[in-house]
Parts: structure tokens; C-alpha cells; sequence
């Protein structure tokens, strides 16, 4: 047993050795970005005038957690629908989250359920705008829609924007009827100008009849092939440019119109 006791020593030592060389060169791994500068909050700063290292929000800062507010303006949904889905009361405490499964998961998708023109059913969607529509709202949601969704669904809301035109997914129509003559025939399983997002849960809906808050919270959150624009488009801007979808679909429909 001496023996072995002799032999296994002198390795040890150079195991040992071997490692405390290797020390410094892990330290050397290190990178320097964690070894930057910072604030801790609310810490005095001397670089700005007011000494206040938390700067304040700029201004049209677009908030990125609008899914923690049940307020219908920043999700689209009733209070109802908020708390059905989320179950969401405001928590004493920020632990007391419940984790949601099963059915409520399900729910969490804040997808259509139910339609909710009919008499009984629980309504999802806010039908009202949170704020009164004025003049000016409707020439800035005109303005944002030119900017925002123009390039997809078209200036008049039929789905033949430009990107298609180069292979993109061709979207919903917001009108039942073509809107111009020259419209491409799109093949819709749904049918010109009927709700993909309600067709997924068996509900067959008219984009114009599709309530507010729903085309809120595709915005907010995108649907399909389309990408959300909660980043872009503050919540205001949103219902301002609803405004101006609804707009397009009553002009469209509205009688003695020009053919
Ligand atoms: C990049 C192209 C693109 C842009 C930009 C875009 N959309 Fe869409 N949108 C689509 C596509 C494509 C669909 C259909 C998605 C699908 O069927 O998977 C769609 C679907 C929708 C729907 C749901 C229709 C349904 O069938 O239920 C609404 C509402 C909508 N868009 C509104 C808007 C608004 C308002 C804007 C501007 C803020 C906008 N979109 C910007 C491509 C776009």
C-alpha cells in the first residue's frame, strides 16, 4: 500500500500545479462587458444636470408590456373577457400569479370563441372605440393606415396591397364585395371579405361586422402571416386606425354610392 501511496502523490501535485496555472488564464476569459460601469436605481449620477441616473421615459415611448394591463384601450378585450381569460385581478402580491393550464391556456389565446352578435353569448371583444372618434382621429388613422397597412391590404382595405404582388400571403379582404373592378379574384376558402381568425374557431364573420376590438388585438399581436405592430403603433394610433378601416367599409357599402 506504501507504494501506491508514493506514486499517486507526486501526481497529485502536478494535477494541483496544472490547475493553479490554469487559473489566471480562466480569469482571462472574463469578458469585459461584465465589468462595465453602471447605476444601481435611483442612484445619483453626476454625468446629467438633474443628478438622476433613472432617466425618464422619453416621450412616445411605446410601452412593451401592454399585456400586464386589463384596461379594454391597450388589449381589445371586455373587462369580462380579461378576467375570464388571464384571471386577472390586480395581485396583492407580484408571486401571486396563478400558472395557467388546460382550459385556461386554451382561453389564453384570446382567440374568438364565441360570436358574439348572437344573443347569450359571452362577448370577447370590446364593440366600442375607448375614446370618442373625432376629425382629427380619423385623418390620423387614415394617415397611420397609409403607413402601416396600406402596403398589404391596399389603400382601400381589399387585401391587393403591393407585397403580395411578390409572393407574400394575400390578406383578408375588409370588404364582401370587390371594391374595384380590377380586383384580383382571390381564392378564399372563407369567402371575400369573411374573418379568417373567427373561421378558425367555426365562426363564420364579415370583417365589417368583426367588432373593433378584435382588429385591436391583431394589431397588437399580429395573426397568421401577418406580424404585430405593437411595437410600432402606439395603442391610441391602433383604434385610430380602425377608425379608418370602418370608415373604408362604410363608404363601400354606403348607398347610392358611386358604382
Ligand atoms: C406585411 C403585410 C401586412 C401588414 C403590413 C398588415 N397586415 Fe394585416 N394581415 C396580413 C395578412 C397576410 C393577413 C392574413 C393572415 C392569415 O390569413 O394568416 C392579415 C390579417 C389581418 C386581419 C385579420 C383578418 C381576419 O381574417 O380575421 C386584420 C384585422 C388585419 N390584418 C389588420 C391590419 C391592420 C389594421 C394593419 C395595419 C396596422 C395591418 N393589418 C398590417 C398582412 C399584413
Amino acid at each position: 500500500m506504501a507504494t501506491s501511496h508514493h506514486a499517486t502523490t507526486p501526481r497529485l501535485r502536478l494535477l494541483a500545479l496544472a490547475l493553479l496555472a490554469g487559473l489566471p488564464a480562466l480569469g482571462g476569459c472574463r469578458q469585459k462587458m461584465a465589468d462595465q460601469p453602471y447605476y444601481r436605481p435611483l442612484e445619483q449620477a453626476d454625468f446629467f444636470e438633474d443628478k438622476r441616473a433613472s432617466r425618464p421615459i422619453e416621450r412616445g415611448t411605446v410601452h412593451r408590456a401592454q399585456y400586464l394591463e386589463s384596461d379594454p384601450i391597450a388589449t381589445g378585450l371586455t373587462q369580462e373577457e380579461w378576467d375570464r381569460t388571464y384571471e386577472y385581478n390586480v395581485p396583492a402580491k407580484p408571486d401571486q400569479f396563478v400558472a395557467l393550464e388546460g382550459e385556461k391556456l386554451k382561453r389564453a389565446v384570446g382567440a374568438p370563441r364565441y360570436d358574439q352578435r348572437k344573443a347569450g353569448e359571452p362577448k370577447v371583444y370590446v364593440e366600442e372605440y375607448p375614446f370618442p372618434i373625432t376629425q382629427a382621429d380619423l385623418k390620423r388613422g387614415e394617415e397611420r393606415y397609409t403607413i402601416y397597412c396600406a402596403v398589404c391590404h391596399g389603400p382601400q382595405g381589399n387585401g391587393q396591397g403591393k407585397i403580395w404582388e411578390r409572393g407574400y400571403l394575400i390578406p383578408t379582404s375588409f370588404h364582401t364585395q370587390k371594391v374595384d373592378a380590377k380586383e384580383a379574384d382571390v381564392k378564399n376558402p372563407q369567402g371575400l371579405g369573411i374573418s379568417r381568425g373567427y373561421s378558425l374557431w367555426g365562426q363564420t364573420i364579415p370583417m365589417d361586422q368583426a367588432p373593433v376590438g378584435y382588429y385591436f388585438e391583431v394589431i397588437t399581436k399580429g395573426y397568421g402571416g401577418m406580424p404585430s405592430y405593437s411595437a410600432q403603433i402606439p395603442p391610441d394610433d391602433r383604434w385610430r386606425i380602425i377608425a379608418h378601416v370602418r370608415r373604408l367599409q362604410f363608404t363601400q357599402r354606403a348607398p347610392g354610392g358611386k358604382k
